[in-house]
């Protein structure tokens, strides 16, 4: 459920009409809904309201920082994979005890960054990271709280760019070199050793992966006890899936009674890791025709918005849904493909798609943005990055200005071989 309806055949964001945005803003822009942003992350929270549990939202997800600010103040805390999201996360006056680091190539600079900040936990996903984090905390003279990520081998059934948890991917420690870490880890005395993370995948859509993996970590957690290691909280990760088509996935409520279902009698805090599932559909691309083309074999309706913008169609040949900003009265469709004006035939928003006919001027909504929309977004074929709107009932604000020419240039500078100032 979301916040984006049609009134009078024109398309709301809650109580502002997306036409008048765009005629304030211009196009192309996001646009998020507070209410949708607070119902989602207070829907997945509500079921472990009675237990010790902290939702990290996974900050690549949207990265914005009044996006932030607003998930913060409904009490949630941060997953970040960088030294700029733990950058982001305090300047939107994130707690430091509520951040846990992810990410399979953490720097030397942002491990220490991490520690001077004193937050959470590190999650560490190497042996080699351990050792590093243990050499930093030594040189920082402190302990650094660390998690160890473990891959559990499971297979979380979605795209295969977005799968965490199979031993062929990147992430994590397999489960059977993860004990011996655990042993290095306990008796180290740089490092507390605070917990044990997974994450599986994203866009998840059914429970039986999570569960899976929940199993043989609660095996993996008896072990650790039976040999006297002991922790403080479990991780597991994001990955719930959403609906942007036909998708079935599991409702908040019913991934949430599986998990305690699965780890009751643990005794350990439970973390979760959260992106899409709480800005994927609170969020939309507004975008505007530019032209409609005819060829002998496909009907295109080229828009301003591009794959710099949007890159999930062209990189994961994802859908997401586009639909008119003004509904139309007429019954006319086209099977179309949606396009953008970056010079790249992988630039779609959507392939073969049936929909009601435009024309030029005409805004498009492309929904289910919230999530890994603008915080992949680039500036290829130099255009600037577009606006970011938060709408709040009747009031809306821009979050992210859109970018102007000059932006695209800052920080570049001639050689001064070339004629420039040093
Ligand atoms: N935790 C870790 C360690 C992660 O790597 C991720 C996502 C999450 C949590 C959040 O997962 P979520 O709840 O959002 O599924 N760009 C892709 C998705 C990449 C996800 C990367 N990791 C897409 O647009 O589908």
């Amino acid at each position: 459920m979301h916040h984006f309806n049609f009134k009078s055949e024109e398309l709301y964001c809650e109580e502002v009409p997306l036409k008048k945005i765009a005629s304030e803003v211009g196009t192309p822009f996001y646009c998020y809904s507070q209410a949708t942003l607070t119902r989602h992350v207070q829907q997945f929270s509500e079921p472990f309201k009675d237990v010790d549990a902290l939702l990290c939202y996974a900050v690549k997800a949207n990265s914005n920082i009044a996006v932030l600010r607003l998930l913060l103040s409904l009490g949630c805390g941060a997953d970040i994979v960088s030294g700029g999201e733990l950058f982001r996360v305090l300047k939107a006056g994130g707690e430091r005890k509520k951040i846990v680091f992810s990410g399979v190539g953490k720097r030397e600079d942002e491990i220490e960054f991490a520690l001077k900040e004193k937050i959470l936990s590190l999650n560490v996903e190497s042996a080699q990271e351990l050792e590093l984090v243990s050499n930093i905390a030594k040189k920082l003279k402190t302990k650094a709280p660390i998690s160890i990520r473990v891959n559990p081998d499971i297979d979380p059934k979605t795209h295969p760019y977005i799968s965490t948890g199979l031993l062929q991917n990147k992430f994590g420690i397999p489960l059977k070199e993860a004990i011996g870490l655990f042993h290095k880890a306990s008796k180290d005395p740089n490092l507390d050793l605070v917990g044990i993370d997974c994450h599986i995948g994203s866009q998840v859509t059914e429970l039986a992966p999570f569960l899976d993996a929940l199993r043989s970590i609660k095996n993996t957690i008896k072990q650790l006890k039976s040999e006297g290691i002991k922790i403080d909280h479990l991780d597991i990760g994001g990955g719930l899936g959403i609906t942007y088509s036909d998708e079935n996935p599991p409702h908040p409520r019913d991934y949430a009674k599986a998990v305690l279902d699965e780890l009751a009698g643990l005794d350990l805090m439970l973390i979760m890791e959260p992106g899409r599932v709480i800005v994927g559909n609170a969020g939309i691309l507004v975008t505007k025709v530019l032209f409609t083309k005819h060829t002998s074999q496909k009907e295109f309706v080229i828009v301003d918005a591009a794959m710099n913008d949007l890159i999930r169609p062209g990189l994961y040949n994802a859908y997401q849904e586009i639909i008119p900003v003004k509904e139309s009265s007429s019954e006319s469709t086209k099977v179309v493909d949606v396009v953008g004006p970056v010079c790249e035939t992988g630039d779609f928003l959507a392939r073969e798609r049936k929909m009601p006919t435009v024309s030029p001027g005409d805004l498009l909504a492309v929904m289910s943005a919230g999530a890994y929309g603008f915080s992949m977004s680039s500036n290829y074929n130099s255009r600037p990055r577009v606006a970011e709107i938060l709408v709040n009932g009747d009031k809306f604000a821009v979050i992210r200005k859109r970018e102007a020419l000059e932006d695209l240039i800052l920080g570049e500078t001639m050689a001064h071989w070339l004629g420039g100032k040093d």
